[in-house]
């Protein structure tokens, strides 16, 4: 299992965002999480393809484009000029998920559908093929720095049959990412659930990052992932 850490930028100070997201990388980020909420199809409002434009230049991590957005296809082609190289949708949020997948992936982007707390795995049944990430929330989408919901739990394992079934029939692989409340204390729980995508907010870039904090927390969440991978080395 290859772990992913994919820090969103929806709790880095804006005013310096060029600069966190530089350090963050260089603290070790695989991926940048990049939430977009339009005030409608979630209740908040944050960037659009003209910021992840201009923070592409900025560091060569791939970038993590969370579209809480409907409708969705407009923004899809947006995205993808503005230099996107992921880009997930809520299955909820788009008239037509076969025909979104579809654009994003002519877009020259990988594509991923997003599950909601309360959203259920039947989203998945006939567009397993077209996917490269399944997103499971595991808060309300809309805000940073709420709590883990622990029925995620079950659904991570639940989803993780379903890629591993896939997989065994033929199938491609497709990443399973986790997004909302995930921490130091919980991180290994979640991928002893089958998750290996973690994005992390608060977590990361409520650490000073002075004196190498976004560099202590995303080593302490990679520990945390090393001792899963020891202990599944084991059994
Ligand atoms: C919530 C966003 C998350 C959020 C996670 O709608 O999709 O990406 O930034 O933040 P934390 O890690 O603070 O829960
Ligand atoms: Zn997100």
């Amino acid at each position: 299992m290859t772990y992913r850490i994919a820090p969103s930028i929806l709790s880095a100070d804006f005013s310096r965002l060029g600069e966190k997201v530089e350090r963050v990388v260089a603290a070790g980020a695989d991926w940048v999480h990049f939430d977009v909420m339009d005030n409608h199809y979630v209740p908040n409002l944050t960037m659009g393809p003209m910021v992840c434009q201009a923070i592409r230049p900025r560091m060569k991590a791939p970038i993590d484009v969370h579209l809480m957005v409907s409708p969705v296809d407009a923004m899809v082609t947006m995205f993808a000029k503005a230099g996107a190289d992921i880009i997930s949708f809520h299955p909820e949020a788009s008239g037509h998920v076969d025909r979104t997948l579809a654009m994003i992936h002519d877009a020259g982007c990988q594509a991923g559908l997003v599950l909601n707390p309360a959203s259920g795995l039947h989203h998945l049944d006939h567009v397993m093929e077209r996917l490269d990430l399944i997103l499971l929330m595991s808060v309300n989408p809309g805000f940073g720095g709420q709590s883990f919901i622990p029925e995620t739990l079950r659904k991570a394992r639940a989803v993780r049959a379903r890629i591993d079934a896939h997989r065994a029939a033929g199938g491609q692989d497709i990443r399973l990412e986790i997004d909302g409340g995930v921490k130091v204390d919980n991180i290994a729980e979640i991928a002893a659930a089958g998750v290996d995508t973690f994005v992390a907010g608060s977590a990361v870039f409520g650490a000073p990052d002075a004196d190498g904090g976004y560099h202590g927390v995303i080593g302490a969440l990679r520990a945390e992932l090393g001792r899963v991978a020891g202990m599944e080395r084991a059994a």
